[in-house]
């Protein structure tokens, strides 16, 4: 493990489970979600640690847990050294500010019926005792940093596209001036031709203010230039956490290589070489993950020890994390 000062987040052993209830009149619980099972990560200052995984494996859930949004079921996390559950409300309160999350959906999480102005203030208006033609002049100033004509504050939100409605989010991000910034698949939504725009002003914006995220999204392709560092989950768990030199080069996990060999090269004699690993069967509930190791039912390497104990979380190589019986 790196030195500690280097490290903004820390998450130890996080598990976030929703109940399964049944009844009429009275509700009682009979099972659980394990969304999120027993993950451990640091995430270093200024750095993008990407996360991965396939729909349902728990990727949002990790991010609002990170942040308290759904505080987590049990584990640890720390932010800047400081643990949200050992804040009272209005400690924690005075934290949000530091640590802020964007979304996929731009759309959704603007007020239609609010100007831009008013949209990106709203956490100025909340969180400090700015004065109105200060905080005026903030606008203008994020608007201008997030590319977009710091004079259109009076307009609405569908006065703009979705690349611009997601710049519009991240300019009300940053507006308290975060350390750490959580953004759940926020260029998922936007046109191919978008996307590139939208992760250079992430790239831009991380390097001027110092910025740490935790950039998730589903795909490799998507993460792979961002990320100076990458997990990859699956069922509610961490399989493997390296840098992305390291993932690519050398991926340990079976279901980091499937991973791998879904993503196109552009190299076009090395693309007409690429073979995809196909996985069998799909993946199982969160309600009820397979004994032994979650990946089990479907690893083109499975053995019949992976179903019947878990494989443990270890550091294999300096940095370079896995959970496999076979590495
Ligand atoms: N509030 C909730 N109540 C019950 N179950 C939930 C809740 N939120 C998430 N889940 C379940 O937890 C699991 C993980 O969900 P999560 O949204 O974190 O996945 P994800 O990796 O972000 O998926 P996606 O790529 O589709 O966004 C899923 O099985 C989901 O149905
Ligand atoms: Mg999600």
């Amino acid at each position: 493990m790196k030195d500690d000062s280097q490290i903004l987040v820390r998450v130890r052993n996080l598990k976030k489970y929703f109940p399964i209830q049944e009844g009429w009149l009275i509700n009682r619980q009979v099972g659980a979600v394990k969304a999120v099972d027993d993950v451990s990560f640091d995430i270093r200052k200024g750095e993008t640690l990407g996360v991965v995984g396939e729909s349902g494996c728990g990727k949002s859930t990790t991010g609002r847990a990170i942040l308290h949004l759904d505080p987590p079921t049990a584990g640890e996390v720390l932010i800047d050294g400081k643990d949200l559950s050992r804040m009272t409300t209005v400690e924690r309160r005075k934290f949000r500010p530091r640590a802020q999350m964007i979304f996929q959906d731009s759309y959704a999480s603007l007020n239609p019926r609010h100007s831009v102005g008013s949209i990106i203030a709203e956490p100025m208006v909340i969180h400090t005792d700015m004065a109105p033609d200060k905080m005026r002049q903030r606008v203008m100033d994020l608007l201008e940093m997030v590319g977009l004509n710091p004079n259109h504050y009076q307009r609405f939100p569908h006065e703009f596209s979705g690349g611009q409605r997601q710049r519009i989010n991240i300019a009300r991000a940053l507006s308290l001036n975060p350390k750490f910034v959580v953004c759940d698949e926020p260029i998922s939504a936007l046109d191919v031709s978008i996307q590139a725009q939208v992760i250079n002003l992430f790239e831009d914006l991380q390097k001027d203010l110092g910025l740490t995220y935790l950039f998730i999204a589903h795909d490799l392709s998507m993460v792979q230039h961002i990320s100076d560092r990458v997990a990859i989950m699956y069922l509610g768990k961490i399989m493997e956490l390296t840098s992305r030199e390291n993932l690519f080069e050398n991926p340990l996990h079976p279901y980091t290589r499937s991973l791998i060999s879904a993503v196109p090269i552009p190299d076009p004699i090395k693309e007409r070489q690429r073979t995809r690993i196909l996985l069998k069967d799909e993946v199982p509930s969160p309600a009820d993950p397979p004994r032994g190791c979650v990946f089990s039912t479907r690893c083109p390497q499975v053995e019949s020890i992976c179903t019947r104990t878990a494989p443990p979380w270890k550091e294999i190589h300096s940095d370079h994390f896995a959970s496999c019986h076979f590495v």
